[in-house]
């Protein structure tokens, strides 16, 4: 008996019912009115009583164990039905869940960022809603500058104090206010200028602003960092060129290019001269240090600042900066990265 016994327990132990039908067998086979469990309680009765107690034991652990099996798949095929009832075929693989994307603005600042961060520039933040002071009269601007102008600036109120900042270099006097030097800060965030919307101009857009204050920092550290910025953006085969020009709020100022991919042999993007302008730089004027509160005979600075779009534009060869905000998914779709 002990061997029938054993045999069950090895066959029950690999079975497995995923049908009704299938489990319905196991129960006439095992523990219907004629099955196996019932022959061996008859044939128990007949047992010498010297074993009974033991054989009894195993025979009664095989009657929990085949009511458990039973149950256990009898519970997981209801389950099964009950869903399949409902619509829902449970074992249908997932859907897949369409990814989003970052908006290439996004993509381009992050890029940005991440550059500076790796020669040890860090992040700081400042309000798009701004005053006079910090926006133009810590940096530099004369009372009577035309960038002051209704035309440029956008006033939040008819006081013509409060406005909202026309450049990041903005956040550059926060930063200089409240932090001793050495300071190497980058600063990208949005901005805003009264202009007509075309394809090559936005009334809102993003800028980078950096920003650099420490002792005896000269035109070539800042000439060396722009370099190194404009290899990793664009690739190391990229040439840079300074131009001298001018901004209130630096001394010497430039305005940098990049060379364009087309070497200059004649694209309409550099309009055949071989050059792409990307931002603006120069030395920190010493006014602005010592509006800041930064003692100009002690330390000098550099300072940059470039558009977001213009970078993207160069970048993904886009020839419309309205795209970049009318969110229309089939442009951003096409940012998605690859999985
Ligand atoms: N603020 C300038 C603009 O909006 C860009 C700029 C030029 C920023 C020169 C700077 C700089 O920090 O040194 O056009």
């Amino acid at each position: 008996m002990l061997d029938k016994i054993n045999r069950i327990r090895a066959e029950i132990g690999n079975f497995k019912a995923t049908t009704q039908v299938e489990l319905e067998e196991f129960r006439l086979k095992y523990l219907s009115k004629k099955g196996q469990l019932n022959g061996l309680f008859d044939e128990f009765k007949t047992t010498a009583n010297m074993q009974k107690r033991e054989i009894g034991q195993k025979l009664n652990e095989l009657k929990g164990l085949l009511t458990e099996t039973f149950d256990r798949f009898k519970e997981e095929i209801d389950q099964h039905a009950a869903g399949a009832a409902s619509g829902n075929d449970l074992t249908r693989p997932g859907d897949a869940l369409s990814v989003g994307s970052r908006h290439p603005i996004s993509v381009v600042r992050n890029e940005i960022c991440d550059i500076f961060r790796r020669i040890g520039f860090t992040v700081a933040e400042g309000p798009e809603i701004e005053d006079d002071q910090h926006v133009f009269s810590a940096l530099n601007f004369p009372p009577e500058h035309p960038a002051r102008d209704m035309q440029d600036t956008f006033f939040v109120t008819r006081n013509p104090d409060i406005l909202l900042r026309t450049h990041t270099s903005s956040v550059q006097v926060r930063v200089m206010e409240k932090t001793a030097p050495p300071i190497r800060m980058i600063m990208p965030g949005r901005v805003f200028r009264n202009e007509v919307v075309s394809a090559r101009s936005h009334c809102i857009f993003h800028q980078v602003e950096g920003l650099y204050i420490a002792e005896n920092v000269s035109f070539a550290d800042l000439k060396q960092t722009l370099m190194f910025f404009a290899r990793e953006m664009f690739g190391e085969q990229t040439q840079i060129r300074l131009r001298p020009s001018f901004f209130p709020f630096t001394e010497p100022s430039a305005e940098m290019d990049v060379s364009c991919t087309c070497g200059g042999k004649g694209c309409n993007l550099c309009k055949h001269t071989g050059w792409l302008e990307i931002m603006g730089c120069g030395m920190v004027d010493p006014n602005v240090l010592d509006n800041c509160g930064i003692d100009a005979k002690k330390y000098s600075g550099y300072a940059f600042g470039m558009g977001i779009e213009r970078i993207a534009m160069l970048k993904f060869s886009t020839k419309d900066i309205r795209m970049y905000f009318e969110n229309d998914v089939r442009f951003l779709r096409q940012f998605i990265p690859a999985m």
